[in-house]
């Protein structure tokens, strides 16, 4: 804790004094007056900084030196609100008539005396907290001296490689399932039409739903005739109603969404069928998701079921229809276990601990990476004992302290021994929360003190919440818990916190994409609570939930979640006006009636919530000091005039709304980083097939992007007609990623070729789409004539007629991702991309290619590892000829039609691992691509993937 602690102090500190001395070289007489309390808070700040460096090195903490550290921070918070509202009203704008500009003057100078009485204040505090400090130095030097509490050492962190560590994390949790999942397997596949339900009982943390996961994902259960087999997560924030839209939305929205796509020969998605959907009562939910499962025979898991009354509530959307359906159910409660088994043909299975043997295997696989009962050393054999032993055959107990022994470089019998004194040994005989909770702790305890806050930011989500690496990434530097390095922006340096999480077993993968990198991840549950109860005892982070809040239990909030639904009319006497980070979730059916006084906000996350009126959009552009904003996925149709206000804002996500302009104001916005827009569907579980639907994109005026100068993402941004905006473009000298829609530009395109020319060095992303449905409108022909085309890029994207690849294309050194769509490309053109030397993923999108066959040479491709087709129109013909593609891993595909000719050659990959179908699947192709591939040295799978719902063939 005590390193969180000083991570969230130090940044605090780190983010004012840079204020403070800006402030200080301002030279108005509104500075001058109060330029003595400036200068002095920040000579005590430095100092108290100083001090915190030592504190750190040195590695003393004790209760009084947390405290300390605690006041420290507060200050230094309350100082940066103090300051950031003077700045704010120093720089007022001042063009306005005689007699407004004096009220004006008098106005601000009220404030400026309001501002210096909190000065006042505030240095008084920390000449306060300053003069403890000198208590504790004294203290310091004695305890120097002698180690006063012996602690786990702390090492850089080693960096594993995190894809390695995602791939493997999945399989060391496998260990020792084999045998109850063959069990449960038979007992399900039992011939009888009746539905049965079948209960996981059993402790946190002895692998439940991954259990249930196995189960259902085994393949007598999968070629067995089930229509679908989702997982669900019930959990202990249990709303009835957002479960039941989720499930709709994720059974029916999605595939219906799907079939459009695959088998619709525009491309156009059709209007969402579930229209409406938030406003539906609970029986009308009911009645829908009984409809759905009506005719099917269905399996659907019911993950941490808590209360009796949630899974009755469940039940009634889920018929007996006499079709052999199952009902697999996780709980920790074994009352509810008896409810939901109460028939006869139903079966309740407790989860057992890990025997000795497999405990032996798990750890060492984790640790090592290779499954064997004995460590490598003999003198590691007597400590691992006792630490297993103090893990009580947990999975999740072991995966932890085996993650935290594989990032230690030094493997010796001393370091270990360390490990586990620290383990509590409540585990051993009976498995208590404490007991887990306190192994928990323990990896959590051993993470450097950067990491710390960052992962303490997790405790802000809700529980089984999906994190996203992307937003949780720009909201750690929005927090200012990532601070700048030479040679690395703070982007990459938070991704690779995110990783080392990942490696250290702490998160749990969510979605790994296809290079093997981890893109969402999951807290379990136990973690959470672990560092929930650090959150509110480090005054980190307040929560409002059904079970009530933790407002009281601080003067002064500075984040603050709310996760379920709550009596908004319900007045709070907590000071919500220093709250810097506001998180809402999807549930909350009502904007809190305190929103407007949360002017001091940095982060404003409001993604899914579908409560958000015109008038908490407009109060929203009075947090003058906003620096990341998410309207994510809501009902937004548009942003509110005075935007341009948030004058501060690094980051705006609104992807997935309705938002289709910029207001003229955002013009001022400065300092955006990232400007994200855009609707994408993911068609396959790895989500490296993806559709952007139609009425994406965001136009914005003239002038607009011009001042945006730190950009770095533009992504989806729409250009119509004679817009200057595509010139403006050109002038962006931090942008990584961009991606144009353009809509009939034809006279434009001098203007855009300029730009293309003066793309940055930073750029490594760049997408280009005709929008025109017409047929011969526009084409991307005029690309051929960029003066100075993008080499340096890595991801590459072009949408829109093409008669030729532009002769650029070929010294695209870096590009390792390309993706075509209705370029309707001939087969020269597969020579070409062949011959890219660093290309790993080619995605030929609907439309893409417009000839027959499309034949893969000898010596192509040479390092390509994704290979994805998607419904070409014309194709009757796929070849690997021997020698072509070697390095392919993974093939994706969908037909319109069944090759007349085939896919031939299929032997010629050597690395195939995967053949994956996706959308409309015709069985045809894929039975004879199975019995193809039967006969192949590698055994590739071969797998349908409708609509994220997986079935393996072959
Ligand atoms: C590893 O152990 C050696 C010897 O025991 C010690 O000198 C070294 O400092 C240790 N390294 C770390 C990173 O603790
Ligand atoms: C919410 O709280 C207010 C005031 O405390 C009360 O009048 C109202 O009945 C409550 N509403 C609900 C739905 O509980
Ligand atoms: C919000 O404003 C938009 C346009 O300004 C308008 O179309 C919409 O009806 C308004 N919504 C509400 C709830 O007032
Ligand atoms: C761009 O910034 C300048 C200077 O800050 C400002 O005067 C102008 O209005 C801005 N342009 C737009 C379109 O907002
Ligand atoms: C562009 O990036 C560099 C390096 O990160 C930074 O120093 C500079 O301020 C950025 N430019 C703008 C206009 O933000």
């Amino acid at each position: 804790m005590e390193g969180a602690v000083f991570s969230l102090t130090e940044g605090a500190v780190r983010i004012l004094l840079c204020k403070l001395g800006c402030l200080l070289s301002e030279e108005t007489w509104l500075v001058r007056g109060v330029h003595g309390e400036i200068q002095y808070i920040k000579d005590e700040l430095e100092c108290m900084n100083a001090f915190l460096r030592t504190l750190t090195i040195s590695e003393i903490y004790d209760d009084q030196v947390r405290i300390w550290m605690k006041q420290v921070r507060e200050i230094a918070y309350d100082s940066e609100d103090c300051i950031d509202e003077f700045i704010h009203n120093l720089g007022e704008s001042s063009e306005m008539g005689f007699f407004r500009q004096l009220i004006f003057m008098l106005r601000k100078l009220a404030c400026h005396h309001r501002i210096a009485v909190q000065l006042q204040e505030l240095k008084a505090r920390a000449q306060d907290v300053g003069e403890r400090h000198s208590r504790y130095g004294v203290e310091l030097a004695k305890a120097t001296h002698q180690e006063v509490h012996p602690r786990l050492t702390r090492h850089a962190s080693v960096h594993l490689d995190p894809q390695l560590h995602a791939l493997f994390a999945e399989e060391a949790q496998l260990v020792g399932i084999d045998e109850p999942r063959d069990e449960l397997v038979s007992w399900l596949m039992k011939d009888d039409i009746r539905l049965r339900v079948l209960a996981i009982v059993g402790f946190s943390g002895l692998g439940k739903t991954t259990l249930a996961r196995m189960v259902c994902g085994s393949p007598v259960v999968k070629s067995a005739d089930f229509e679908c087999c989702p997982l669900f997560i019930v959990s202990q924030t249990f709303n009835i109603r957002a479960l039941f839209q989720h499930m709709l939305r994720e059974l029916i929205q999605e595939p219906h969404k799907a079939m459009a796509i695959a088998g619709g020969k525009n491309g156009l998605i059709s209007e969402d069928y579930l229209e409406g959907m938030e406003r539906w009562e609970i029986a009308v939910l009911t009645k829908n998701l009984r409809r759905y499962f009506q005719d099917k025979r269905y399996i659907v898991i019911l993950d941490d079921i808590w209360t009796v009354s949630a899974w009755e509530s469940i039940r009634c959307a889920l018929p007996d229809n006499l079709k052999g359906s199952r009902i697999i159910v996780t709980t920790r409660n074994v009352d509810v276990a008896n409810t939901c088994c109460s028939r006869p043909q139903d079966r309740i299975y407790n989860i057992q601990r890990l025997s000795e043997t497999t405990s032996r295997e798990l750890f060492f696989k984790k640790i090592f990476g290779f499954a064997d009962n004995r460590p490598p050393s003999d003198e590691l054999e007597e400590v691992s004992n006792s630490i297993l032993k103090k893990c009580g055959g947990l999975p999740l107990a072991i995966v932890n302290i085996g993650s935290l022994l594989a990032s230690k470089t030094n493997r010796t019998k001393e370091e270990w021994q360390k490990v586990c004194n620290n383990l509590g040994s409540e585990l051993e005989n009976n498995p208590t929360l404490e007991g887990v909770k306190q192994v928990l702790s323990l990896s959590y305890n051993d993470l450097p003190y950067h990491l710390k806050a960052c992962f303490l930011y997790l405790s802000i989500f809700p529980e089984n919440y999906v994190i996203k690496r992307g937003p949780l990434v720009r909201r750690w530097i929005a927090e200012g818990f990532v601070s700048q390095r030479h040679g690395q922006s703070m982007e990459q340096l938070a991704e690779s916190y995110f990783d080392e999480f990942v490696a250290r077993s702490i998160v749990q993968p969510v979605r790994t994409d296809w290079t093997g990198k981890v893109r969402s991840c999951r807290v379990h549950d136990l973690m959470l609570d672990v560092i929930v109860s650090r959150s509110i005892e480090e005054n980190f982070a307040s929560f409002i939930c059904d079970n009530g809040s933790t407002l009281a239990s601080h003067d002064k909030i500075r984040r603050l979640s709310i996760h379920s639904n709550y009596n908004s009319s319900q007045k709070t006497s907590a000071n919500v006006s220093h709250v810097r980070s506001f998180t809402m979730s999807a549930s909350v059916e009502e904007v809190p009636l305190f929103f407007r006084q949360l002017r001091l906000l940095r982060v404003l996350d409001l993604q899914g919530c579908n409560c958000l009126s015109n008038e908490t959009l407009h109060c929203m552009c009075r947090f003058f000091q906003l620096k990341y904003l998410s309207l994510r996925n809501t009902n937004v149709c548009k942003l509110p005039r005075l935007v341009g206000n948030l004058k501060h804002l690094e980051t705006l996500d609104i992807r997935a709304t309705l938002i289709k302009k910029l207001p003229a104001s955002a013009g001022n916005l400065i300092y955006l980083k990232h400007l994200l827009v855009g609707h994408k569907v993911q068609l396959t579980r790895t989500a490296s097939v993806k559709f952007l639907r139609q009425s994406s994109g965001l136009e914005v005026a003239t002038g607009v992007v011009k001042n945006m100068t730190a950009l770095q993402s533009l992504v989806h941004i729409l250009v119509k007609d004679k817009s200057p905006v595509l010139r403006e473009i050109g002038l962006l000298q931090n942008l990584t990623k961009l991606n144009v829609l353009l809509r009939g530009v034809e006279e434009n395109w001098d203007a855009f070729l300029d730009s293309l020319s003066k793309l940055p060095s930073p750029l490594r992303s760049l997408s280009i789409h005709i929008l025109d449905e017409k047929e011969h409108s526009l084409s991307l022909d005029n690309l051929a004539f960029v003066k100075s085309p993008p080499l340096f890029i890595t991801n590459f994207s072009l949408g829109g007629k093409l008669d030729k690849l532009p002769p650029w294309i070929s010294s695209l050194r870096n590009v390792s991702r390309f993706a075509l769509r209705h370029t309707e490309l001939h087969a020269e053109a597969i020579g070409v991309l062949g011959d890219l030397p660093n290309l790993l993923c080619l995605k030929l999108y609907y439309k893409s290619y417009a000839d027959e066959s499309i034949v893969f040479r000898p010596g192509k491709f040479a390092k390509l590892k994704l290979l994805i087709i998607d419904n070409l129109e014309r194709i009757e013909k796929v070849l690997f000829e021997g020698g072509s593609v070697p390095n392919l891993e993974r093939l994706t595909l969908s037909f319109l039609q069944e090759p007349r000719y085939g896919i031939l050659g299929l032997e010629n990959l050597a690395k195939l691992k995967e053949i994956e179908f996706f959308g409309e699947i015709i069985l045809s192709v894929v039975t004879k691509v199975a019995s193809y591939v039967k006969a192949h040295p590698n055994h590739p799978r071969v797998i349908g993937d409708k609509w994220n719902i997986v079935t393996e063939y072959a």
